[in-house]
């Protein structure tokens, strides 16, 4: 068979992995190609232990791998021969200089621009897939079209919206794909191209063409929007606990307007994961580099309050639980950002885990995924810190629960049994509000939701 199109990715991440995955899948006469600068994720790519944890993710992986989806560290090679390049290179917040905390840091996609004009002895057309600040574009034009060797490059934005966790779900029928591009006529020829691409697969009115700095920008967008809806029920929690409101039933209620609809009104323990945080933080920059300090006070709220959630929940214990937690062991059920991934980026739970250990107490970490992730953030943190995968085992003999990741499998444990292991009075705090609070109650624990009054027994 022939290959119509060869495709290269340029970084082997949470993104760049499935989202080749599922094109080599949906695209079989395209070869697609992941390269990366980390040897152990490719090796980990290239066998039955995949790098990152995502439902589905190995059937599609052992479905393509080897026929038309390829893992390699081969970068140069990959580069020279492939004519369809997307970057999906890590675009973190800047931690040094100017911005620092705030801008995004592009070294890792500068790099990568540099390394395709140093490599392609042919013309490319080459694609944003990472979150990056608008007018990314334009510096990458001008570093790919410096030479004047007959050699063309076309720049296109495709942000990806993929959530971890449903991942191949999200990819396989996606909301929407956006595609940016210049308007020209070589623009415009690229972004059919791509558009192409993912009309194998997705029905063409879910497939958006737009300006390139639009599109750039919407993503940025989406993700402030869903982030402020979280902090917004967030915020309204604190309230409903102070007057005895039920957090949960304000959500139904405002959520049945249809204008509002019902999704991303979970209040939490705070909105984690490796791009809410940075990526508001980079639309607050923008604005106010932009001098438009207004608008980014108002987007800065959004992270506020998502700090002061954490800083809530950490002092809802300590009042629950008679102003000092030293010497008290608490359990953590959950460390992952969020259910069904292993990932524990900017993970809610690293804070509170932080903050208990400050207040001395002792911490034992539980979560079905995410425990070799919750050993590397907690390397080096003083106090007591223990790993149990067994959420029975791990609550035996503490003082508290803090349920910090809304995993499925916390629903039907055997709670009678677990209540009577536990240092009484035991104590629940449901940083997620999963739980039968009444049947824990009845059970003897103190119940301690976000948002709805507590359940106590004193
Ligand atoms: P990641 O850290 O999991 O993966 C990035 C990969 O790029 C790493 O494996 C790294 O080694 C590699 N890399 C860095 N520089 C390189 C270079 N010069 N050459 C080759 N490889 C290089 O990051 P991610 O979560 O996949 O995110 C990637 C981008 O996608 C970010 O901009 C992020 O904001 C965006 N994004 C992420 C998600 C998500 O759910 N994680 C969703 C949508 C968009
Ligand atoms: C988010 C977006 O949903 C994706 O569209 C986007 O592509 C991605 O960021 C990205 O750019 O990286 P993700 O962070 O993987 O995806 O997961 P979400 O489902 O959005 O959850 C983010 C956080 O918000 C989690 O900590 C989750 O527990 C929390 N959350 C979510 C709530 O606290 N309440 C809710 O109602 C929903």
């Amino acid at each position: 068979m022939t290959m119509k199109k060869r495709i290269l990715c340029i970084g082997a991440g949470y993104v760049g992995g499935p989202t080749m995955a599922m094109i080599a899948s949906q695209c079989p006469r395209c070869r697609v190609t992941v390269v990366d600068i980390n040897p152990e994720r490719i090796a980990a790519w290239n066998s039955d232990n995949l790098p990152i944890y995502e439902p589905g993710l190995d059937e599609l992986v052992r479905a393509t791998r080897g026929r038309n989806l390829f893992f390699s560290t081969e970068i140069e090679r990959g580069i020279r021969e492939n004519d369809i390049i997307f970057v999906s290179v890590n675009t973190p917040t800047k931690s040094f200089g100017l911005g620092a905390g705030m801008a995004a840091d592009l070294q890792y996609w500068e790099k990568t621009a540099r390394q395709i004009l140093e490599f392609s002895n042919s013309s490319k057309i080459v694609i944003e897939k990472s979150t990056l600040p608008v007018k990314t574009a334009l510096a990458m034009e001008r570093i790919l079209n410096c030479r004047e060797n007959g050699i063309h490059f076309d720049v296109l934005s495709n942000p990806e919206f993929l959530a971890e966790g449903t991942a191949v779900r999200d990819l396989e029928h996606p909301d929407r794909i956006l595609i940016g591009s210049r308007e020209t006529d070589n623009g415009l020829k690229a972004r059919q191209t791509l558009v192409d691409i993912y009309a194998s697969w997705v029905p063409k009115e879910r497939i958006l063409t737009s300006n390139i700095w639009s599109s750039e920008l919407s993503k940025l967008v989406s993700n402030a929007f869903l982030a402020q809806r979280i902090s917004s029920i967030n915020a309204i929690s604190a309230l409903c606990e102070k007057a005895e409101a039920d957090v949960a039933e304000v959500s139904r209620a405002v959520g049945m307007d249809s204008r509002i609809g019902p999704k991303f009104l979970n209040a939490s323990i705070g909105f984690g994961g490796s791009c809410f945080r940075k990526d508001i933080l980079n639309l607050v920059y923008l604005c106010r580099n932009y001098g438009l300090d207004a608008v980014a006070d108002y987007w800065e709220s959004v992270v506020k309050i998502n700090d002061y959630q954490q800083e809530r929940f950490i002092r809802n214990m300590l009042g629950a639980m008679f102003n000092t937690l030293a010497g008290k062991r608490i359990c953590l059920w959950g460390f992952a950002f969020k259910a069904n991934t292993g990932d524990t980026r900017e993970s809610p739970a690293i804070f509170i885990a932080r903050r208990l250990l400050e207040e001395q107490a002792e911490i034992v970490v539980s979560d079905p995924k995410a425990l070799k992730n919750a050993r590397t953030d907690l390397m080096g943190v003083k106090g007591q810190i223990r790993y149990v995968e067994d959420p029975l085992l791990a609550a035996e003999g503490c003082h508290a629960i803090a349920l910090l990741t809304e995993w499925e499998l916390y629903r039907n444990l055997d709670f009678p049994k677990i209540f009577d292991g536990m240092a009484k009075p035991a104590f629940i705090f449901d940083g997620r509000n999963i739980l039968d609070h009444r049947r824990c109650f009845d059970i003897g624990f103190n119940v301690y939701p976000v948002g709805k009054p507590p359940l106590t027994h004193f």
